[in-house]
């Protein structure tokens, strides 16, 4: 099959072969990219019509007791600015994005065991209080499977996970090696089992990664099935081994976005804050590509530059309310607006199948 007719499957069954999506992604011209990204866009369209759902992104640590080899706020890095906010810090960010629109809260940080499953208990009830109707997500990495309940039980509604990268030999080249290839894998199936709304995802162009690598990552997210997927390109930190390797590319990154969108048609996909760091319209070029999420960030702007898992990172000297209208701004100028709602998964009814 040539890269059109592999183009078309996706579109018509929703999936391909292992060997059909490496041959699509390395063979793939700048024609068949813009095959693919109508596909992409107009599959979006079906499902999200021109909406674009927002995240309030809140970093609230930068501890992090693990030690992955590409990101910034590992452990051994003696360079990276060591902040955690408090309940108050949490709640007014929270406060202040509830004001301005948004019905979802993204809380990410490293893994820090500051954060008990005790005061998150609290907190996840303390901002479903002051912000009814709110979606709460958490982005805390790995924690246990009890710990990961008592937290659902609590309120929070989604969790986000990327499993990095599906290789488990790759993942072992990218993380050190008390970190567990499968307990990341099990952990992303514990947490559809547990009722959360689930998000896996990826880094495109990692170190060591190969075509065969993103093929299995495609295959891993129509497997698992979670309802968010987060993509976005690895960009180098200095304060790391990669500091001096390439980030991944943005022809890569935007492929990558429409062929998950070909695949899993309701999946929530964001063009990340990554996307907008290695190319000034990036965000608005994934849109384009078949996301429909964006992640504005709500922390607070004293600790913004803190929170540096790579170079570079965008809106790290932004208000909350100034990148929510730059973010605005930037939809409305490709034709999409941004809506105010929970924006749950919703699942293909069986018509649409
Ligand atoms: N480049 C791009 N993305 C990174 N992440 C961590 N470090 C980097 C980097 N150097 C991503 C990981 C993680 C998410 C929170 O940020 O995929 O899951
Ligand atoms: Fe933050 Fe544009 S989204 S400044």
């Amino acid at each position: 099959m040539n890269c059109n007719e592999i183009i078309n499957k996706l579109r018509t069954t929703r999936n391909a072969e292992k060997d059909e999506l490496v041959y699509l992604l390395d063979n793939i011209t700048d024609d068949g990219r813009e095959v693919l990204r109508r596909n992409a866009q107009e599959v979006a369209q079906e499902h999200f019509g021109n909406k674009i759902f927002i995240r309030g992104l809140i970093e609230i640590s930068s501890f992090c007791k693990n030690d992955c080899l590409y990101c910034g706020i590992r452990r051994s890095n003696k360079n990276a600015v060591r902040y955690r906010l408090s309940r108050e810090d949490i709640l007014a960010c929270c406060d202040k994005g509830y004001a301005l629109g948004f019905c979802t809260f993204v809380l990410q940080g490293g893994e820090d065991s500051r954060f008990t499953d005790e005061m998150l208990c609290e907190l996840i009830g303390e901002i479903k209080r002051r912000c009814p109707g709110c979606a709460i997500t958490l982005s805390l990495g790995e924690r246990s499977f009890d710990s990961l309940q008592k937290l659902y039980d609590a309120g929070a509604d989604r969790y986000l996970l990327r499993h990095e990268t599906a290789g488990k030999t790759h993942y072992e080249k990218l993380h050190p090696s008390e970190m567990s290839f499968d307990n990341r894998i099990g952990t992303l199936y514990k947490l559809k089992e547990i009722g959360y709304q689930t998000g896996a995802g990826f880094m495109v162009g990692s170190p060591y990664q190969t075509t065969e690598n993103l093929a299995d990552d495609l295959l891993f997210i129509k497997k698992l099935q979670p309802q968010m997927c987060g993509i976005g390109p690895f960009v180098p930190h200095k304060d790391t081994d990669f500091r001096d390797l390439e980030h991944g590319g943005l022809n890569l990154t935007l492929t990558l976005l429409s062929i998950i969108r070909l695949m899993n048609p309701d999946i929530l996909l964001p063009a990340t804050t990554a996307l907008g760091t290695i190319d000034f319209r990036g965000r608005e070029l994934g849109i384009l590509h078949g996301a429909n999420v964006v992640m504005p960030n709500l922390s607070p702007s004293d600790h913004r530059k803190d929170y540096a898992l790579y170079d570079n990172k965008i809106c790290t000297g932004e208000e909350a309310a100034e990148c929510l209208n730059c973010l605005k701004g930037r939809m409305r100028s490709i034709g999409y607006e941004i809506v105010n709602s929970r924006g749950d998964y919703r699942q293909l009814n069986n018509k649409e199948k």
